[in-house]
């Protein structure tokens, strides 16, 4: 028997991330951030100070990736062994992970990956493509939106609670490039499933 799968995407900022976490904590399901995966590659890219737009060699990094996720509800992310969770999480990773995710090589280095995730009893998977390209199958597909300056006022409150300078009218502008970035792609562009 399959493994169930239940998809989460949307745009930057819309609040996937926290349901999933809390979809997975209720049902006992593991959880796949995939844009986190995203946001390592790019990480991983420029510690080694290669090129965020050298698609041929960002897509060999990210197929050989030691990346894991863990702790008890599996939102702590290490890669090559060092806690990155904080760093992958600012505004500038966000950026490169949205520049790094639109090549197609680099997407399909992590198809195969994120698979894996698909475990028993089941997973919760938060992205932009969980649900039209990496788990077509899932029985529940879920997409979360919300305008850009509701998505804008809730990074600022984040960001300003956890003591960071932020811009409101600078994250809304960033927003609207990296939702034009996600969206416009030519591969997986992030659409509702059918
Ligand atoms: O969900 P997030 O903000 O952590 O995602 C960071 C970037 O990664 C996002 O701008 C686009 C990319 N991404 C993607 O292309 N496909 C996914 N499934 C998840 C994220």
């Amino acid at each position: 028997m399959s493994v169930p799968v239940l998809t989460i995407d949307g745009p930057s900022g819309s609040g996937k991330g926290t349901v999933a976490r809390l979809l997975a904590q209720r049902l006992g399901w593991h959880l796949l951030d995939s844009g986190a995966l995203y946001r390592i590659t790019a990480l991983a890219a420029q510690r080694r100070g290669i090129d965020l737009h050298d698609a041929v060699a960002i897509a060999g990094l990210a197929a050989h990736l030691d990346v894991s996720f863990v702790g008890e509800d599996e939102t702590c992310v290490r890669l090559d062994g060092e806690d990155v969770s904080l760093q992958i999480r600012s505004e500038q990773a966000g950026e490169a992970a949205s520049v790094v995710a639109a090549h197609p090589l680099v997407r399909a280095a992590l198809l195969d990956f994120q698979r894996r995730f698909a475990q028993a009893p089941g997973l919760v998977a938060d992205g932009r493509d969980m649900g039209t390209v990496v788990f077509p199958q899932a029985k529940v597909k879920i997409y979360l939106d919300a305008s850009a300056e509701v998505r804008g006022e809730r990074r600022y409150k984040q960001l300003n609670e956890k003591g960071l300078d932020a811009n409101l009218t600078q994250i809304v502008d960033d927003i609207r490039r990296r939702d034009e970035r996600d969206m416009q792609r030519a591969v997986a562009p992030l659409k509702a499933a059918d």
